[in-house]
This record gives structure tokens, sequence and C-alpha cells, in this order.
């Protein structure tokens, strides 16, 4: 991970190398664009289309403030997505890695869609942290080694006004973001229920925080009968993953992060395709955000209550495997036909869902990479939001757009209760082909109180990519950890202006 700093006004110490951008309609007004202590040398060597996208030209400074200059093509326009910010600076940190290159200065003069400019500021700071991340643990050959340590970024463009402390709250969420990602690229061999479990208990214990893991005898003491089920085709135990971080009032009720974490999805005896089976080592990142949430609220000391719960099981074929036609009883005492073993995600949730209202939560959000129906529906742009609570879906989808975690709202209409009936059991666990999505969330539905605020996120089309894609290395993104912050926050905000608001010793004064 990338070492951030804030370089002063006046300058500061040397690097190797000074980054810029050259953006613009014209090649004239792509080099004003650079810094002004540089433009002059830079105009004298600029190729004729500096601007031009994907260009890259370099030029030695002789030292000061570096000892090379490097200028990106940067386009016509000044304002930037934020994917595509994502990407440029995944970009020019690879071209530095690549150049052996050991400590940079940066210049970024975009501004972004969708974000004012602390959010821009907090969301380039940490996509810088975390722009350099790799997964090389079972790489012995080709290791690629990344030269470049650190980065000074200047205070002016996208980050006038950037503080040393923002700085070090986007390495704190890289660091959590990256540990997300590693649980999610390490494969199911070396991540089952027990090494999950035991990963997040030591990043727990190393913040302070007391994780509570229930294993198999506790999970039945739960009569935990869903995933006891999808576990059973499985040598593995399942294991129930409790963070709790109590930065609130003491009795406040928290906020309830649940996480589909199948640590491998086969299918079960409804054995998915060959092709591509693979990726269904990806089937835990739910598990792995909530988590991570927890985490980093614990690290940003967040002022809220919160607990992570992460429902951890393996779905394989077996002797002993849960079937087709099989009846599982949940821990609320409900019962479901299965109908495809495949359908696991919400038969362990159904009990993680019902267990986090112990907690009497003031709000319930549950990831999970739920339905292959999620990238059908919106592709790889969004996430799906399924709530019954308009305010909790306008807050979320606000938190979403402005961490680019963008989110899209589906809805749970009774209509749909009628897709998952049971001809013998109160429910059963798909609902044909059509609104895939739609059919697991009224399956969920089911287990949570509708006086709860509850909102699911099938996070199935983000949770990982396939190759690099909008500036996300290839594998998991730790999609949603960043949202859940911002929402937090926002609900702390929130909470105090109102209680500022109503409090009548204030308002006399
Ligand atoms: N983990 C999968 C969903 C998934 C598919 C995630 C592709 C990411 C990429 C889930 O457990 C599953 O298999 N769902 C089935 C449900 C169906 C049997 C009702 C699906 O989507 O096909
Ligand atoms: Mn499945
Ligand atoms: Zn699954």
């Amino acid at each position: 991970m990338l070492k951030i700093a804030i370089r002063s006004r006046k300058g500061g110490a040397r690097a190797d190398a000074l980054v810029s951008f050259a953006a613009g309609a014209t090649p004239k007004e792509a080099l004003t664009a650079l810094p002004a202590a540089v433009r002059a040398k830079a105009a004298a060597a600029a190729p004729a289309q500096p601007a031009a996208e994907g260009a890259v030209f370099t030029m030695p400074l002789g030292g000061a403030p570096a000892a090379r200059l490097y200028v990106f093509g940067g386009g016509k326009s000044l304002e930037v997505s934020p994917r595509k910010a994502r990407a440029i600076l995944r970009t020019v940190v690879k071209t530095l890695n690549r150049s052996g290159e050991r400590t940079a200065i940066l210049d970024f003069p975009y501004s972004l869609k969708r974000m004012d400019a602390a959010e821009t500021r907090e969301f380039l700071l940490r996509a810088l942290a975390l722009s350099d991340y790799s997964f090389p643990v079972y790489k012995t050959k080709e290791r690629e080694k990344n030269t470049l340590t650190s980065v000074s970024v200047t205070p002016s463009g996208a980050f006038a006004g950037a503080s040393a402390a923002e700085a070090r709250d986007a390495e704190t969420l890289a660091s959590v973001a990256a540990f997300v990602r590693d649980l999610g690229n390490t494969p199911s061999n070396d991540l089952v229920a027990r090494d999950f479990a035991q990963w997040v208990s030591e990043e727990a214990r190393a913040r302070g925080l007391k994780p509570k893991v229930l294993d198999k005898k506790a999970i039945r003491r739960e009569r935990m009968g869903g995933l006891l089920a999808v576990n059973r085709g499985s040598v593995e135990e399942p294991r129930v993953v409790v963070l709790e971080w109590k930065g609130g009032r003491k009795g406040d009720p928290p906020v309830a992060f649940v996480g589909k974490g199948v640590t491998f999805d086969s299918g079960g005896i409804s054995l998915k395709p060959a092709e591509k089976m693979g990726d269904m080592k990806w089937d835990m990142m739910g598990a792995a955000t909530a988590m991570g949430i927890v985490l980093a609220a614990a690290d940003l000391k967040l002022p809220v209550n919160v607990v992570g719960i992460a429902a951890l099981a393996e779905n394989l074929p077996s002797g002993s495997a849960y079937k087709p036609g099989d009846i599982v009883r949940f821990r609320n005492g409900k019962t479901a036909e299965i109908d495809n073993t495949d359908a696991e995600g919400r038969v362990i949730l159904a009990d993680a869902l019902d267990y986090a209202a112990d907690w009497k939560p003031a709000a319930i959000l549950d990831f999970a990479t739920l339905t292959g129906a999620a990238l059908v529906a919106l592709g790889l742009e969004a996430a799906i939001l399924f709530t019954d609570h308009d305010d909790l879906s306008r807050a979320l989808v606000s938190a979403g757009e402005r961490t680019d975690e963008r989110i899209w709202r589906l809805p749970m209409w009774e209509e749909y209760r009628e897709n998952i009936r049971s001809d013998w059991a109160d429910m059963k666990n798909t609902g044909g082909r059509w609104g895939g999505s739609i059919n697991g969330a009224m399956f969920l539905k089911e287990f949570v109180d509708p006086k709860t605020p509850w909102a699911h996120l099938d996070i199935a089309a983000t949770a990982n990519y396939d190759r690099e894609y909008a500036g996300y290395p290839v594998g998991a993104t730790s999609f949603g950890v960043g949202l859940a912050l911002r929402w937090l926050r926002d609900r702390v905000a929130k909470a105090g202006a109102h209680s500022r608001r109503t409090s009548g010793a204030r308002r006399k004064r």
C-alpha cells in the first residue's frame, strides 16, 4: 500500500518523479494545466498532442522538485467520473513502478462528477493508497515488485485543502479494503470458514475488539438449521463471526451488518457448470465486507455502535450434502423447501438475519453475492438495493453516489411472494427464472421484522471483476465498505444536527 503525504504549499522534499496531466481542448490549453514551475520546460519538449489520452512523455528536471517529470495525456475535459479518476491513478502508479521510481509528487488538476470537494479528496486519497494493490501471495517467480513507496500530493486542484489527517484516514480505509480484498482473493483451499474466522479475529484483536466465533456446536445450539444444511456436504465446519464496535452511547441500538460467507459455492447437489466455477471462491465477499465495515469503524473511532455478523459455510456435493426436496427449519422456526441447493446464500442468511435481531438493531444491512441475475439486471456498474424503507433507500443511494459504489433499487412487492410459495413448507428457496434477484430478496424478507429498517445489497456484480476494470485490479474490489462508512458518518452527522436543533438549553442561548 502506498504512503501518502500532503505537500506543503512552499514545496518540500525532492522526489524521483513529478507527475502531472496535460488535459484540455487544445495542446496549448493542455499545457497550461501543468504546474507553473515546469510549464515552460515541458512546453518546449511536449509532443504535438500532449493531451492525447494514454500518451506519456517524460523528461529530466534536474532535481527540483523532482529528478524526472512525467506528463500524462489527460484528455479534453478537466471533469472526470470517479471511476476514470481511479483508473488514471492506477495507470500512473503502474507506470512509475515499471520505471523503478520510489517517490513521487502528484499534481491532480481534475474535479470529479457527483462529488463535492471533501468527498473528492477522500475518494482520490483512498484510491491512490489502494492504487498499487495486487495479490502476489501465490506467485513464486514473476512477482512484480512495487518500487514506489510514497506519493506526496500537491494541495491544489482536486487536493486543494487536503490535510494530513485526511491522508491518514485514507490509508486506514485502504488497509482495511486491502484486507477485505485479500480475504476474497485467497483461494478456498486456504480460506475455509475456520480460516476466515481466525484471520478476522486476529485483525479484530489487534484493534482491541473482542471477536466472538460460533463453532458448529454453538451454531447447533442456536438452531441455525439453514447454515447447517448448506454446510452439510463439506468436511469443514461452519462458523459465525460476530464483531462489535461500541463507539456510540452505551445502550444505543447498534447498526447490524450481515454478510454471506460461502467460502466456496460449487452449487452443491445442484452442481454448477464447470466453466467459471472457480469464481465462486469470491462467494464470501459479503461476509468480508461486513467484517471490513466494523474494523474500519473501529479504526476511525466512529461514534456509533455497530455489529458485524459473518455467516460462513462451504457449499459442496457429497453423500452428506443437503438435497433438492429437503425441508430445512430455520432459527426462527420457519421452514423452507430446498428446490435448488445452489440458492444457498439465502438459506444461510436467513439464520444470520434472524440472529442479528437479537441485538435489537436500529437498522440492518446485509451484503451478499446472492444471484447471478444481479449481473443480468444492472451489469457491472451497480449493486442491487432492496429495501422497503424509503428513507434508508435515499440515504444509501446517496452514500453510494458519493463513494462511487453505486447501487440501484429494485422492488420487493408482495406480489413476488407468490414466486417462492411451496406446496410443502413455508416457502421454497427459488422462485423461477424471472426476477431472480428479487426472489432472493423476497426470501430474506421473511426473516426480518418489517419494523426494522433493513436493506439487502446483492453485490454479485460488483464484488469482484474477472479482469482489471474501472480502475479496480482483477479480483476482489471491496465494494460496499466505503459506501457503508459514508452512510454511517452521514447518520452520525444527521443525529448530531438533530440533537442540536432539539436541545432546549442551546436554543435559549
Ligand atoms: N453465489 C451465487 C450467485 C453468483 C453467481 C454470484 C455468479 C456471482 C456470480 C449464488 O449462490 C447462486 O448460485 N445463485 C443462483 C440462484 C438460483 C439457483 C435461484 C443463481 O444465481 O443462479
Ligand atoms: Mn449458489
Ligand atoms: Zn452462492
